[in-house]
């Protein structure tokens, strides 16, 4: 089958297209012919090996384990393993080709890809196969630090980086949950922000949310870029911070432990600030959390802005597109026929 082929770390120029054997479904998996992959950060965490530590994580020391990158494939099963119970040949599913939470290379970029039964979903009808794709792994990583019961009804929520893959679920999340929602991101992305339904925008260009006086009560922080001591100034006493943390490609410029010892120190600080608790450190039940981006697809509660397609031969193309900062909304590959 054609794929996108990573030999080493490094650039993503480095990515090319090759021919490599179509996977075998392990008992638990289904095989899928990908109709589409999403092109994310974490993509380019595993090409770049950066930070270093991912290599220790089970991506692979010296070059990556697995050669096709991607994590996140939306298409039509074509078979599977035999312990296999929920889906059959022919069915439209999306999901996270990876297990558990894994910073590797999962073979997403490519015609075929296998993925553990309990990360995939059928994919909603009224959903293409592009959207879908956009969903998987921002999808998992907000709904899983922004449950339900985080967020009561009329909660004030802060969403930092809003238009972002992560942002933008946090942002319709909260509004499914009742919330009334700030969105936080650049001039160029604010009207897409408010088309997702936050209540109000701030563009950080011009204006930081930790000095205008007003309080949240739950600040869900994809860049990271405010000390706890900024932000508190910005949370209710009883309020809550959820820091996601993003390495912009690595321009904050950690690169052998990238956020890791952040989000240590604030885990270790939760000890005494009662904002920093309530997240939970549970292995997340993909199926349950899968099922539930289903349903609120499906209902239209959850909606996926697609900025630019790129045809699977053109992956280089897509990441350095993504790595600009310009998209407006995701940026996928389609793998055409
Ligand atoms: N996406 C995933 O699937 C996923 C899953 C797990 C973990 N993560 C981690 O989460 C991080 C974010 O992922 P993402 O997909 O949401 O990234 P993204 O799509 O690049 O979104 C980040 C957003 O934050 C905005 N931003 C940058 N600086 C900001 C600032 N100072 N104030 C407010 N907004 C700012 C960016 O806008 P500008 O670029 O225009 O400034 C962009 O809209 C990644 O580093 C990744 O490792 C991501």
């Amino acid at each position: 089958m054609r794929a996108i082929v990573q030999s080493g770390y490094g650039s993503v120029d480095d990515l090319t297209l090759g021919e490599v054997p179509v996977p075998e479904p392990a008992p638990d998996e289904v095989l899928v012919r990908v109709r589409a992959a999403s092109v994310h950060p974490d993509v380019w965490h595993v090409v770049a090996g950066r930070p270093a530590v991912l290599r220790l994580m089970g991506s692979g020391i010296r070059t990556p384990r697995e050669q096709v990158p991607g994590t996140d494939v939306a298409g039509v099963v074509e078979a599977v393993g035999s312990a296999v119970t929920r889906f059959e040949p022919g069915d439209e599913v999306f999901g996270e080709t990876v297990r558990g939470v894994q910073w590797r290379n999962g073979g997403a970029f490519a015609e075929y890809a296998t993925a553990p039964e309990e990360g995939v979903a059928l994919k909603p009808s009224s959903v293409s196969f592009e959207e879908a794709a956009a969903v998987p792994t921002a999808g998992l990583i907000a709904l899983s630090n922004l449950p339900r019961r985080r967020v009561p009804a009329g909660s004030r929520v802060l969403v930092n980086g809003a238009a972002g893959g992560v942002g933008a679920m946090a942002v319709q999340l909260a509004k499914v949950y009742g919330a009334h929602v700030t969105g936080v991101d650049h001039t160029s992305k604010l009207a897409l922000v408010g088309s997702l339904g936050a209540d109000r925008v701030i563009d950080y260009t011009s204006e930081d949310f930790t000095r205008s006086g007003e309080r949240w009560d739950l600040v869900f922080d994809v860049p990271g870029n405010h000390s706890f001591r900024e932000i508190r100034r910005a949370l209710d006493p009883r309020g809550s911070y959820v820091l996601i943390a993003h390495d912009a490609f690595g321009a904050t410029g950690h690169r052998w432990l990238g956020s890791i010892p952040r989000v240590l120190g604030l885990v270790a600080r939760s000890a005494v600030s009662p904002q920093l608790r309530g997240g939970s450190f549970a292995a997340p039940d993909k199926r349950a959390l899968m099922g539930t981006l289903a349903g609120y697809l499906e209902a239209g509660q959850l909606r996926v802005v697609v900025d630019r397609t790129f045809p699977l031969d053109q992956a280089a193309r897509a990441m350095r597109h993504l790595m600009s900062g310009q998209p407006v909304g995701r940026v996928v590959l389609r793998i055409d026929d």
